[in-house]
């Protein structure tokens, strides 16, 4: 019986009438592949890049309208110099590519962070990303580069505050669809799925606002092993959960 569950199991198919509208994946996982393999941590990225470009193509081919993912954070300056500037020349070169084939893929590309931070050659490739997504229609990919949830809302509360000092809005009027327009994440809808590889249990400062609703799905595999059908194992356990939002149905 339990070999025929196992078994069962495996012929599980996602149902692509039931998809998210928005998926949220925090890449983690890559130091610690790297370093099973004797490799340095560099490397792990590097095959991180390649999983993430593959996933993005996964999900246009799916239909899922939205991706973010969470590539580097604002706590992650901590890391080495050297650490800090490899994962900067992989998103360089990433942003690069992008600017080549996005507007062939009819993907909509969004860097979301704290942009003071980065080089001036990082801000020129996103302001360039930001012009081709305004002609682009496909899938919009959130790339969270220097990001961190705390950051993100002490500067909309920043913004909003501003804006009641010079007149423009009044405290009583805020909402919560105000406010969350404020956030880097605009127009996008709040993830139905978080996805957290790599073992920790935890959101390490990932999109805290919008997450309040996520369904969370964690698993041990690292960030450079998740393929296609980690994926997919994802969505399946997703699609079995019942979203009450705190209603009482099912
Ligand atoms: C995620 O992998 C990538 C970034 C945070 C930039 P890690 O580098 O955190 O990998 P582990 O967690 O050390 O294995
Ligand atoms: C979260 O991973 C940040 C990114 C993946 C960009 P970390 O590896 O930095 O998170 P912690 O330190 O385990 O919480
Ligand atoms: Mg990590």
């Amino acid at each position: 019986m339990a070999r025929f569950g196992r078994a069962h199991k495996t012929l599980e198919e996602v149902d692509r009438t039931r998809l998210p509208r928005h998926v949220a994946i925090i890449l983690d996982g890559n130091g610690r592949w790297a370093k099973k393999r004797g490799l340095p941590r560099t490397a792990g990225h590097a095959v991180g890049v390649e999983r993430f470009r593959d996933i993005i193509r996964y999900c246009d081919e799916l239909g899922i309208p939205f991706l973010t993912v969470y590539a580097f954070s604002t706590e992650n300056w901590k890391r080495s110099e050297e650490e800090v500037s490899a994962i900067m020349r992989l998103l360089e070169k990433y942003l690069h590519e992008a600017i080549d084939t996005m507007e062939k893929d009819n993907l909509r590309l969004f860097v979301l962070g704290d942009q003071s931070r980065l080089a001036p050659v990082m801000r020129e490739l996103i302001a360039r990303t930001d012009e081709i997504s305004k002609h682009t229609t496909g899938t919009t990919l959130g790339l969270c580069l220097n990001y961190g949830g705390r950051d993100e809302i002490v500067r909309a509360a920043r913004s909003f505050a501003e804006d009641c000092a010079a007149g423009r809005c009044r405290p009583e009027d805020l909402t919560e669809e105000d406010f969350s327009r404020r956030l880097y994440t605009g127009d996008f809808p709040d993830p139905d799925l978080m996805i957290r590889p790599g073992g920790e249990l935890r959101l390490s400062n990932f999109l805290i606002w919008q997450n309040a609703y996520a369904e969370m799905y964690f698993t041990d595999v690292l960030w450079p092993d998740f393929s296609r059908r980690e994926f997919d194992r994802a969505l399946i356990a997703y699609q079995k959960r019942s979203r009450r939002f705190g209603d009482v149905k099912e």
